[in-house]
């Protein structure tokens, strides 16, 4: 798969940060995040459709992937601030790339656009040191190997013991990233 990977060729692209609430264009880039991870979460994985979209989504910071020219929405991936307890961290989640375009590279440009997005919204907080994401990787199931080993690419660790999550197993994954780079 590495080499086939590597030979492939993306078809051309843009991630859009979809604008913050109360801004135009907000709920149609929105729904359009939303469906792209019901076709994947709900259609594909089996995942209940009543928990798709959470309290989260109306503030949270979405992120569309689309091809060019034809502006198809075929990913996204979203990021919203945790404070807690007098720290913080962003927590990465429904991160999607529809079956048939994957092995891009799609996903790891969505979870680096998320991590530039998140690496400037803490430095614009006064943050001088790191950055914390959190995420909840789908662990190994009955149909897929989970994205425990895509995560570790990007830096990544596991924290703690799997546990359920919307019925299937999940694993905590901390990643810290540095704000001198
Ligand atoms: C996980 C997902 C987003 C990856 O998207 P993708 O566009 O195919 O991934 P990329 O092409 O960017 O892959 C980047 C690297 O991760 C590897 N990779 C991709 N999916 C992987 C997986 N599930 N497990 C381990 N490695 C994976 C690729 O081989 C590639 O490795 P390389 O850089 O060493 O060549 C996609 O498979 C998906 O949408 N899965 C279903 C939804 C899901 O499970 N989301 C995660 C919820 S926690």
């Amino acid at each position: 798969m590495a080499d086939d990977a590597a030979l492939r060729v993306p078809p051309a692209h843009e991630i859009i940060v979809v604008p913050p609430p109360e801004h135009d264009g907000r709920h149609a880039l929105l729904q359009q995040c939303i469906q792209v991870r019901i076709a994947v979460f709900v259609t594909e994985q089996g995942f209940p459709l009543e928990v798709e979209v959470d309290e989260h989504d109306p503030t949270a910071t979405h992120f569309l992937l689309r091809l060019l020219p034809s502006l198809k929405p075929i990913g996204t991936i979203r990021a919203h601030k945790v404070e807690n307890a007098g720290s913080s961290y962003y927590k990465l989640a429904r991160l999607v790339v529809l079956k048939e375009y994957r092995h891009y590279k799609f996903g790891r440009n969505l979870v680096l656009a998320l991590h530039d997005w998140a690496k400037d919204h803490a430095r614009n907080s006064g943050v001088i040191d790191f950055v914390k994401i959190v995420c909840h990787s789908q662990a190994v199931r009955a149909d897929s190997a989970g994205a425990v080993a895509f995560y570790r690419k990007f830096g990544y660790e596991e924290e703690g013991d799997l546990f359920d999550e919307d019925g299937e197993p999940h694993q905590k994954m901390v990643a810290r990233l540095s704000l001198a780079e």
